[in-house]
């Protein structure tokens, strides 16, 4: 795959077919003014570690192209452009020097605060002097704005870009908004952070992301369950025991127990990736692939969740998480939580559901296994050897396998545990997965909206019935 100037942008419309074949099912527009992506928060661990590279890596692929694309950096930290630079170079692998001295120089970096004109001001006279100098029919300007802030200053920056840098006109010009998770604190807090952003921005404006959407085999599961004949049947109560969704972490808060230390894992981890995966394991079949339709079965399935038992819920944090000197001595963040949700409707009742995420634990993943019911009426005596189960692991290693009970090759009438296994390592290997926020960046350009949270983050907060996260 060709990557830099030399080859069309999807972008633009002139569809790269080399470039496509991995990301068949994005509709590209046929927009064609100049694309400027500004990073809010750019000298920021997320920007650094995730951002920049993911668009990196749009550009090797020639889905984002000099000429056509400019990258502006943004935060308080006084920098020159070539500062930003060496700040995310040791963040971009895998290129040649040429590729990536080619992607540096689209990028500028801007100096100003969150909450006040002249910063705004001036980014605004950056980007629009680059939209001037490549041509561009007025109107066409396509501007997004990536938060990679902490929530508390969102509301500050949403006004100032509303203020200050909006596309001039919108004749096919269009400006995004793209906000990570967390999405407000608590039920009151997120609906009064969709308010204000809501009197800033219309609907199609906002992208509020969750970056586990993105991921390869989060999106494989709609595809997963619905177009496999195989599954449709199994898929309920009366073939699952249980299903459990888990997300491990082998490190601590590594240099952010600051920001840690105010959400803990609940938060961090099951209140949006966890439970943004549970509701596509667990939701019905949705009218069509249309993002209004999937998130009308997300928001039914955690209206169906059950008051949580406490007796069900086990938090812990690890040892030595308060030795990190920005969590404080007496914190009782749980760092580690296990929790059962109970789907009351007719395909899952009396189905655990187990929510399971840590950080400092022995391994570092994030899965989903399916355990079903033993096969009745069991001739070979082999139920101590395990169970069928159906393994979908979303990181490290994408992967999904069946585990089943087979003969065991020979003369005896032996059985084992064995099984049917789709590694992407070994089945896909030239084939390169995209990182998940490469994907979303990709999709809020092209105005593809599968991956964004809107309604669910809100119920979310209120699920399960009657019980808010306050
Ligand atoms: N890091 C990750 O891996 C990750 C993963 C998923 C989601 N997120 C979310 O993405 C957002 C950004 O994360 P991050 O880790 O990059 O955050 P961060 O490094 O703490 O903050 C990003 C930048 O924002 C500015 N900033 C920090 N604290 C501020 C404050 N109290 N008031 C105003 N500005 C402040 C700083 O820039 P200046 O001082 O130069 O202005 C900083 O470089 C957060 O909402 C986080 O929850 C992060």
């Amino acid at each position: 795959m060709s990557g830099g100037s030399d080859v069309s942008s999807p972008l633009s419309g002139r569809i790269s077919t080399s470039s496509l074949s991995d990301l068949k099912d994005l509709e590209f527009s046929s927009e064609s003014g100049c694309l400027s992506i500004v990073v809010l928060g750019a000298s920021g661990d997320l920007a650094k570690k995730k951002t920049f590279p993911a668009l990196f890596n749009l550009f090797q692929q020639g889905f984002i192209q000099s000429g056509e694309v400019h990258i502006f950096g943004y935060a308080r930290s006084d920098m020159s452009d070539e500062g930003l630079r060496e700040r995310i170079r040791g963040y971009l692998k895998g290129a040649s020097d040429e590729h990536l001295s080619q992607f540096l120089q689209l990028i500028k970096y801007v100096s100003g605060s969150y909450d006040n004109g002249a910063g705004f001001e001036l980014l605004n006279k950056t980007i629009s002097e680059n939209e001037t100098s490549e041509n561009n029919q007025p109107g066409n300007s396509r501007r997004l704005f990536y938060l990679a802030l902490p929530p508390s200053v969102y509301p500050s920056v949403c006004k100032m870009i509303r203020s200050c840098c909006m596309t001039p006109s919108s004749h096919t010009g269009w400006t995004r908004v793209i906000v990570e998770k967390p999405f407000g604190k608590d039920l009151d807090s997120a609906e009064e952070l969709s308010a204000q952003l809501g009197e800033l921005f219309d609907e199609e404006q906002l992208y509020r992301i969750d970056h586990y959407l993105g991921k390869e085999l989060v999106q494989n599961l709609l595809v997963l369950r619905f177009a496999n004949r195989f599954f449709l049947p199994l898929w309920n109560r009366d073939n699952i025991d249980n299903v459990q969704i888990v997300f491990r972490e082998d490190f601590g808060t590594d240099g952010r127990g600051g920001y840690f230390d105010q959400y803990g894992i609940i938060r961090d981890i099951i209140q949006n990736h966890l439970l943004q995966v549970f509701c596509l394991v667990a939701m019905e079949k949705p009218v069509s692939l249309s993002p209004e339709h999937i998130r009308d079965e997300k928001v039914k399935v955690l209206q169906s969740v059950s008051c949580i038992n406490h007796d069900e819920v086990v938090l812990g944090q690890y040892d030595g998480y308060k030795d990190d000197p920005t969590v404080p001595n007496e914190s009782n963040t749980p760092t580690f939580a296990s929790v059962v949700l109970r789907v009351h409707n007719e395909r899952w009742d009396g189905v655990p559901f187990v929510l399971k995420a840590g950080k400092a634990l022995s391994s570092k993943k994030a899965e989903i296994r399916v355990q079903f019911k033993d096969a009745p009426g069991d001739i070979f005596r082999c139920k101590k050897q395990g169970r069928n189960e159906f393994v979908i692991r979303l990181q490290p290693s994408e992967a999904m396998y069946m585990k089943l009970t087979v003969k065991k090759p020979g003369l005896e009438m032996a059985t084992e545990q064995s099984e049917l296994d789709l590694s992407y390592g070994l089945r896909y290997q030239d084939v390169k997965i995209p990182e998940a926020y490469e994907r979303l960046i990709l999709d809020t350009i092209s105005g593809c909206r599968q991956d964004r949270t809107s309604a669910t983050s809100t119920v979310a907060y209120a699920s399960p019935r009657g019980q808010h996260m306050r």
